[in-house]
């Protein structure tokens, strides 16, 4: 994971790290008085499942061209384990994980957004962030959908956000391949705390390609939302905030207890036979390593093997054997788990040493056996030789003029700086992620789909003094799990992060950024104009 030999900060799950990198007011002191998820009993709740969405109106019932759905934004409490009160979320037809939308393949489905929160927020909105307006509504939202070949107007571009009592509709195409996209909250300076609050749900494209190779589905295809949140004795989400009353922004959001599709400490009942998990990191900032455990106890991570079949953007061209997976905020990973073998037995699933999902595999199955495909997709690499322009594009962070807050910055621009990224329509490009600073950042472009080319140092200090890029090392390619088409790259500490972007699908404005949600809250996220 470390070949180029570039020492490597992560936001890791259960703070083994570096909120450190020195930005922002430091958060405040934690209190002794939150609660503890070590506190309850763990693997008592059964892993909630989020349900299918169902459409008002069939594609094809009448004259009805596509699918249509209402989906409504309100507030709930929810159970996040048996021994805990019911938890404030805000959540998609009031669900955390909102309901899963099953899309085929290149057919379009409408769906109207109904924001029914209240009035107000209840999580600490920062006024001095960049769109956070305090003139406008507390409880704004709009909907993106992450991954999704989706013309600009239903984007969920962050500035078209609505209030409580007015809705959006959205319309999406779905020609694009086969993959596990998701749904979120976009709105402009306050995206981490919609987000936090619960926005969230899946949205599954399936093509009859993917169909044809018999992966494991049904019961045996479990969707996985991870992200982590703090609660207090009350059992209520806590989201920390700096000693500044007036600037409560905080740099990066580390909980303390990681919930599995909303639930804490979980167990999934699974028959001896193989499983297909896709798996969402829906984090504000921590990046997951991912394992398999047969012991639960937190000493070790897990070293039993299991297989990555796809990536963000579908499938891998042949699946990948791996033991530990990293996976960072934005990122989706297809896995295959075979607990053929395992009857009667007992698995942990992890982050680190935590073992945070319990799988209790049954005596016997009935499921036939299925036996993977060697082959799952081509994945035509997109050559280098056609590039119509390289942009070298810095990561930087920035002290503001009253040298208190600081923010992260995407070319050393803001976000309401004119647009200087124009790519044509068609055209191919490399972006060069140059990231300065000690820790990952995971970039994400909406509309388009990308393959990873490399990762190389550089010389840092000369590049945050002139701007003058110097690579100091060889490059490395990706990991054998990234050589899949992405949507989000982890642009890791001091190094140059090339991608490789063909720019297929709308004109139009549409946004990229970095997705540690408090980063991309406070401008490093920029608008980007697919033009004609
Ligand atoms: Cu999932 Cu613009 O993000
Ligand atoms: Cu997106
Ligand atoms: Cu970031």
């Amino acid at each position: 994971m470390n070949r180029n030999g570039t020492r490597r900060k992560f936001l890791d799950f259960f703070g083994n790290i570096a909120l450190a990198a020195g930005f922002g007011p430091q958060p405040a002191r934690r209190s002794l008085l939150s609660f503890s998820p070590y506190s309850v009993k763990r693997f008592v709740d059964p892993l909630a499942i989020p349900p299918v969405a169902r459409s008002l109106a069939p594609a094809g019932s009448g004259r009805v061209k596509e699918a249509r759905y209402r989906i409504t934004i309100r507030e709930l409490y929810m159970k996040v384990h048996r021994d805990m009160k019911p938890t404030r979320f805000w959540g998609y037809d009031g669900l955390v994980p909102g309901p899963t939308i099953e899309a085929e393949s290149g057919e379009p489905i409408a769906i109207e957004w109904v924001n029914a929160l209240p009035g107000r927020h209840f999580l600490p909105i920062d006024y001095t962030l960049h769109g956070a307006g305090e003139n406008g509504p507390e409880a704004r939202t709009v909907v993106h959908l992450h991954g999704g070949r989706t013309p600009p107007e239903s984007d969920g571009y962050p500035e078209r956000w609505f209030p409580p009592g007015q809705s959006a509709r959205c319309r999406y195409p779905n020609g694009q391949e086969a993959a596990m996209l998701f749904y979120h909250d976009h709105a402009m300076g306050i995206t981490r705390l919609n987000c936090l609050a619960g926005l969230v749900g899946l949205f599954l494209v399936r093509d009859s390609y993917e169909r044809s190779l018999n992966l494991p589905s049904g019961a045996q295809e479990i969707p996985i939302v991870l992200f982590d949140r703090s609660f207090d004795l009350e059992h209520q989400l806590a989201y920390p905030v700096s000693s500044d009353p007036a600037a409560p922004w905080v740099a990066d959001f580390l909980g303390d207890a990681l919930l599995v599709n909303g639930k804490l400490f979980p167990f999934l009942e699974v028959e001896p036979c193989l499983y297909r998990f896709r798996v969402l990191n829906f984090s504000n900032g921590a990046v997951y390593r991912l394992s398999l455990s047969e012991d639960k106890y937190p000493i070790t991570p897990g070293s039993e093997s299991f297989a990555q079949i796809g990536t963000d953007q579908g499938l891998l061209p042949s699946a990948v054997n791996l033991r530990t997976l990293m996976l960072a905020p934005g990122e989706r990973a297809d896995l295959i788990i075979d607990f053929s073998q395992r009857a009667g037995q007992e698995l942990f699933l992890k982050t680190g040493v935590i073992a945070f999902l319990q799988f209790r595999v049954k005596a016997a199955t009935a499921v036939p056996r299925i036996t993977l495909p060697e082959r799952l997709r081509r994945v035509e690499r997109l050559a280098e030789t056609s590039i119509a322009q390289t942009r070298i594009l810095s990561l930087t962070a920035k002290v503001d003029t009253r040298g208190v807050q600081r923010q992260m910055l995407l070319n050393d621009a803001r976000w309401h700086m004119p647009i200087t990224e124009k790519p044509k329509r068609g055209t191919t490009e490399i972006w060069a992620f140059v990231n300065t600073m000690e820790e990952a950042h995971p970039m994400h472009l909406h509309m388009v789909r990308f393959q990873i080319l490399d990762r190389r140092p550089f010389d840092v200090d000369r590049f945050r003094n002139t701007r003058e890029l110097i690579l100091t090392g060889p490059p490395t390619p990706p990991a054998p799990n990234e050589e899949g088409w992405k949507d989000t790259v982890r642009a890791d500490p001091m190094v140059v992060t090339r991608i490789v972007v063909r720019f297929e699908g709308f004109i139009g404005r549409y946004v990229w950024h970095c997705h540690i949600l408090e980063h991309e809250d406070n401008e490093m996220m920029r608008p980007y104009e697919i033009v004609e």
